[in-house]
C-alpha cells in the first residue's frame, strides 16, 4: 500500500494547476447514461474515484474513448442497468447512476452503499425523489431495484439539502414526462455544472444554484461537449497548504467564484489574497490567526473544507472552534492530528482547536479523503518526517498530488 512521505519545514512558493472537479465530474459521466449520443467531456481530473466510475459505466454498456482532449461517452450500447456492490462499496457516488437509469432503461438495480466513515450516508432521498415521479422501488438483498415505464414530472421538497439527492433527481426529470419541481435543492457549484452539461444536452432546466429547480422533461437528449469545472476543494486545499507554512502561491485554471467562505476564512486569518480571471495568489504571514467556522450546504462553508482548516488551526495563534453539521462522524483526522502534537478537544461536533508553535513528524493513518489532506498539511508544517499511510484515500480526489505539491518546493514522496 502507498504512504506518503514528507519532511516538513518547507513554506511552499510557486505555481500549480488546478484540476477538474471531481464531484462535478463524477454527475456528469452519470449524465451519459441518459442519451444514446456521445458525450464529450474536457477537463475531467485523473483520479481513481473516476476510474471506478468509468469501469461501473463501461459494466453497464457505455463505451469510454479517450484522446489527448478528454474522454467520449457512448450511451449506445448501455444494456446492463445494475450498478454491483462491489462497485458501489468502493464509492458512495455510483448511487448517481440510479436516476439516470430508470429514466433511461425504464429500470435500475443498483446497490445500497451502506456504511462510510464519515457518517451513515443514507439514500432515503433519492428513493422517496423517484417514488414522487411514479418510480416503484423496492429495497431487497442490499440492492435498490427501481422500475417505471416512463418516470413523470412531480414536485419534490428534500427533506435536508443533499448534493448527490439532488444531483440524480435533476437527471432522472429530464426524460420525464411533465414538470419535475425540486424544492430546498442543493445549490452547490457542481450542481449548476451538472445542469449545465444537461441543457447543452437538451434539458430543459432552469433554477439551478437556488434552491428551486424547474425541469421540463423532454423525450430524448442528445450528445454534446462539456468542460468540468475547476475543482474548488483541490484549490482551497494547495491554499491551506500555503497558508499553514507561510508561503506565497499562485494557483492557475481555477477560480475563486465559489470559494468566497474559503477566501473569507484564510484572509480572516492574516493571509493576502488577489483574485485574477482564472487563477488565485495567496501570500501568508509568519503566523496564522485562529479562525472558527461552521459547515453548512453551499454557499456557507464547505464541509469538504473543515480538516484543512483544522490543520492550519493547529499550528495558528489562538483558539478556534470547528463546528461539523453535515456529517456526523468527520472528526476521525482529530487523533492523528494529535500524534504530531496538536492540541484539540472534541465536544459533540464542536472540535476546539489551541493553536501550538509547532508539530513534530510522526506516522499517521489517512482514514478518509479530505481527512488525508488535513495530515499533508500538518506533515507539510511539521518539523522532520511525518509518513502518512493508506494514502488510497488521497489518490481518490487529489490528481498527482506529490508532483504539484513538489513542484511548489514542498520535500514530498511517494514510498510504495
Ligand atoms: C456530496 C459530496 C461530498 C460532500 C457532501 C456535502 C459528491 C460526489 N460528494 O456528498 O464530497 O462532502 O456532498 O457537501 O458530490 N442525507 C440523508 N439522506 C439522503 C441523502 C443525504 O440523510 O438521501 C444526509 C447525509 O447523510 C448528510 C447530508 O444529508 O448528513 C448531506 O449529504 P449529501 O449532500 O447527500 O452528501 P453527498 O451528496 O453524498
Amino acid at each position: 500500500m502507498d504512504k506518503l512521505l514528507i519532511s516538513g519545514g518547507t513554506e511552499l512558493s510557486g505555481e500549480a494547476v488546478i484540476s477538474g472537479a471531481k464531484n462535478a465530474a463524477l454527475p456528469i459521466l452519470c449524465a451519459s447514461l441518459l442519451t444514446a449520443e456521445p458525450l464529450h467531456l474536457t477537463n475531467v481530473p485523473q483520479l481513481n474515484d473516476i476510474a471506478t466510475m468509468l469501469r461501473l459505466l463501461g459494466e453497464m454498456g457505455v463505451g469510454v474513448d479517450r484522446d489527448d482532449d478528454g474522454l467520449t461517452l457512448a450511451g449506445a450500447g448501455l444494456d446492463n442497468p445494475v450498478a454491483s456492490y462491489e462497485r458501489v462499496k468502493t464509492m458512495r457516488a455510483s448511487i448517481l447512476v440510479l436516476g439516470p437509469l430508470v429514466a433511461r432503461c425504464g429500470e435500475a438495480r443498483v446497490s445500497l452503499p451502506g456504511g462510510c466513515a464519515i457518517g451513515a450516508r443514507p439514500v432515503d432521498q433519492h428513493i422517496k425523489g423517484l417514488q414522487a415521479m411514479g418510480a416503484e422501488i423496492t429495497v431487497e438483498h442490499g440492492y435498490v431495484h427501481a422500475r417505471a415505464a416512463r418516470l413523470k414530472g412531480a414536485r419534490i421538497c428534500t427533506d435536508m439539502v443533499t448534493v448527490t439527492g439532488t444531483e440524480n433527481l435533476m437527471m432522472a426529470a429530464c426524460l420525464a414526462d411533465g414538470e419535475t419541481i425540486i424544492e430546498n435543492a442543493a445549490r452547490e457549484p457542481e450542481v449548476v455544472d451538472l445542469a449545465n452539461c444537461l441543457v447543452s444536452m437538451g434539458a430543459r432546466i432552469s433554477g439551478a444554484g437556488t434552491d428551486v429547480i424547474r425541469i421540463q422533461g423532454v423525450d430524448r437528449l442528445h450528445g454534446a461537449t462539456h468542460s468540468i469545472m475547476p475543482d474548488r476543494i483541490e484549490t482551497g486545499t494547495y491554499l491551506c497548504a500555503a497558508a499553514a507554512t507561510g508561503g506565497n502561491i499562485r494557483l492557475t485554471r481555477t477560480s475563486a467564484a465559489y470559494l468566497d467562505t474559503v477566501v473569507d476564512k484564510l484572509m480572516d486569518a492574516g493571509c493576502d489574497i488577489v483574485v485574477e480571471r482564472d487563477a488565485i495568489r495567496l501570500a501568508a504571514p509568519a503566523r496564522l490567526k485562529a479562525v472558527s467556522l461552521r459547515t453548512a450546504p453551499y454557499p456557507a462553508f464547505p464541509t469538504d473544507m473543515q480538516a484543512q482548516f483544522m490543520a492550519i488551526n493547529c499550528v495558528a495563534d489562538g483558539v478556534a472552534t470547528i463546528r461539523e453539521t453535515i456529517f456526523e462522524n468527520r472528526f476521525m483526522h482529530v487523533n492523528e492530528l494529535m500524534r504530531l502534537g496538536a492540541n484539540i478537544q472534541i465536544e459533540g461536533n464542536n472540535a476546539i482547536v489551541r493553536g501550538v508553535d509547532t508539530l513534530e513528524g510522526a506516522m499517521v493513518m489517512a482514514t478518509d479523503l479530505r481527512a488525508s489532506a488535513s495530515l499533508v498539511i500538518a506533515g507539510l508544517v511539521a518539523r522532520g518526517e511525518t509518513l502518512i499511510d493508506r494514502i488510497y484515500h488521497l489518490d481518490r480526489g487529489y490528481e498527482r498530488i506529490e508532483e504539484k505539491l513538489a513542484a511548489l518546493g514542498a520535500a514530498v514522496r511517494r514510498v510504495t
